[in-house]
C-alpha cells in the first residue's frame, strides 16, 4: 500500500518535471488558508475565536506551548476561575484582584477581547457568604445588598474592558431537578426570589455601560429537546423576551455548548433554529464554553482505536454543528471553547464516575485533533450569502 502510493507519486513527477518549476517564493506563493489561525479565519466573518483560560497553566514556564495557543489562536478570552466571587474575594470585604488583572492584562497584550464571567452563579461562592446564609447571620435583606455590592464592585473595576459580561449564569433548572417542571433554582433564587436576575442586569448596566450583557446557560443549544412543556430552551427564550419586555438591559444570550458524544445531541439546523429565534428578539447570542466529552471506556484507556476513533470523530461533528450554526446566525458573536486541550479541561476532573474526557480540540500534547481542523475547514468554507458579517450591537440602556 504504501509502495504503491509512493510509486504513483513518482510516475506524476516523472510527468510533470518538465513543467514545473521551482517552489516559488512565499511571496508569490497563494494564500493558504489551512496554514491561518482559528482567531485569523474568524475574523473573516468578524466572530470572534476564544478559550477559557486557566491562569496557572498560562503562568506555568514548564508549559510554553499552553501559552504560544492562547495567543496566537483566540481572539477573546474567559477566565475559567479567576472571576467567580470565590476568588475574588475569599475574604468579606477583602477583594484579590491579582488574577483576575493579570488576564486582562494578557488579553490586552495579545489584542483579544474579554468575555468576563461571572458575576451571579450560585457556585462558586465564598464560604463566608455561604455559610452566613446558612447560619442566619446574613438575612435576606443584607444578601441583597451584597450581591448589589459584589457586582457594582467588580463591574466597574473593569469598565471599559469588558466585551461581555455573563452577568448571571445558570439560573434555570434541568427536567432532572425537583421538582421536574423548569423553574428558577439554586442559591439566589432561593433567597431572593427569581427578581435577582432583573436586578443584576441593572446593577451591572449601572456600573458598566459598554459591556454587552449576557444570560448565560447549558443545555440551551435547540428548541424542543424532551418535553415540549419542560423545555428549558423556551424557558430561557421567555425569561428574556419578559426581562426585555420590562425594560431590563440584556443583550445577550449565552448558549454554554457543554455537551458529550453519549447524547444524541442536535443538527445544524436544530442549533441554528435557536440562535435565529433569540436574534429575533434583538438578542446577541454566543457559544461561551463548547467541549464535547466522551465516556473513557476501558477500551479508550487501553488505547483501543476502534474506541477512539468513533468518539473523536463524534466530538469533531458536535463542534462543527455548533460553529456552523453560530456562523448562521449574524447576531453570534463568538465561540469560545471551554479549555483547548485535553491537558488542561475540566472534565475529568468533574465527570470521574463513569470517566469522561477528550473534550478538546488538542490532546494532551498540544497537537491539534479532528475537533481542531473541523474547525478550521467550517471557517474557511463559509461566506455569503448565508454566512455574513456579524452584526456590531450596542449595549442596551
Ligand atoms: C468550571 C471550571 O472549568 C472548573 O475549573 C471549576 O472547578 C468549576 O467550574 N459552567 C460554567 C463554568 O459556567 O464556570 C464552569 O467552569 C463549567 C460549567
Amino acid at each position: 500500500m504504501m509502495l504503491r502510493r509512493w510509486m504513483a507519486a513518482g510516475l506524476v513527477a516523472v510527468a510533470t518535471a518538465g513543467v514545473l518549476n521551482a517552489v516559488p517564493a512565499a511571496a508569490e506563493r497563494p494564500y493558504d488558508p489551512t496554514a491561518q489561525s482559528l482567531r485569523a479565519l474568524g475574523q473573516r466573518h468578524g466572530l470572534y475565536v476564544g478559550t477559557a483560560v486557566d491562569m496557572a497553566a498560562l503562568a506555568d514556564p514548564a508549559e510554553p506551548r499552553y501559552r504560544e495557543i492562547v495567543r496566537d489562536e483566540f481572539s477573546t478570552v474567559t477566565a475559567e476561575n479567576v472571576m467567580k466571587w470565590e476568588s475574588l474575594e475569599p475574604t468579606r470585604g477583602s477583594y484579590d484582584w491579582s488574577a483576575a488583572d493579570e488576564l486582562v492584562a494578557t488579553a490586552r497584550r495579545n489584542g483579544q477581547k474579554v468575555r468576563g464571567h461571572v458575576l451571579v452563579w450560585h457556585s462558586q461562592l465564598p464560604k463566608w457568604l455561604t455559610d452566613g446564609v446558612a447560619d442566619g447571620s446574613i438575612d435576606n435583606t443584607e444578601l441583597r445588598s451584597i450581591l448589589r455590592r459584589h457586582i457594582t464592585t467588580v463591574a466597574s473595576r473593569y469598565r471599559g474592558k469588558i466585551w461581555q459580561w455573563d452577568v448571571v449564569n445558570e439560573a434555570v433548572s434541568d427536567p432532572w431537578d425537583t421538582p421536574s417542571t423548569l423553574h428558577y433554582k439554586g442559591f439566589w433564587a432561593e433567597h431572593l426570589g427569581p427578581g435577582y436576575v432583573a436586578d443584576a442586569f441593572r446593577w451591572a448596566r449601572a456600573a458598566d455601560p459598554t459591556a454587552l450583557l449576557f444570560y448565560n446557560d447549558y443545555n440551551i443549544e435547540a428548541f424542543g429537546s424532551g418535553d415540549p412543556a419542560n423545555d428549558k430552551t423556551q424557558f430561557v427564550y421567555d425569561m428574556v423576551k419578559g426581562l426585555l419586555a420590562r425594560g431590563v438591559p440584556v443583550d445577550g444570550v449565552g448558549s454554554q455548548g457543554h455537551l458529550g458524544t453519549q447524547y444524541g445531541n442536535y443538527d445544524t439546523l436544530q442549533v441554528a433554529d435557536a440562535l435565529h429565534r433569540f436574534a429575533g428578539l434583538g438578542l446577541s447570542t454566543a457559544f461561551t464554553e463548547v467541549d464535547v466529552r466522551s465516556r473513557l471506556t476501558d477500551g479508550v484507556q487501553a488505547g483501543d482505536s476502534e474506541e477512539i476513533n468513533p468518539r473523536l470523530q463524534a466530538s469533531a461533528a458536535n463542534f462543527h454543528v455548533l460553529l456552523q450554526a453560530c456562523l448562521a446566525e449574524p447576531r453570534c458573536l463568538s465561540f469560545t471553547v471551554w479549555g483547548f486541550t485535553d491537558r488542561h479541561s475540566w472534565v475529568p476532573g468533574t465527570f470521574d464516575d463513569p470517566p469522561q474526557g477528550l473534550a478538546t480540540i488538542y490532546d494532551e500534547n498540544y497537537q491539534p485533533k479532528r475537533a481542531y481542523q473541523v474547525m478550521k475547514a467550517d471557517l474557511i468554507y463559509a461566506g455569503p450569502p448565508y454566512v455574513r458579517m456579524r452584526a456590531t450591537p450596542k449595549p442596551r440602556r
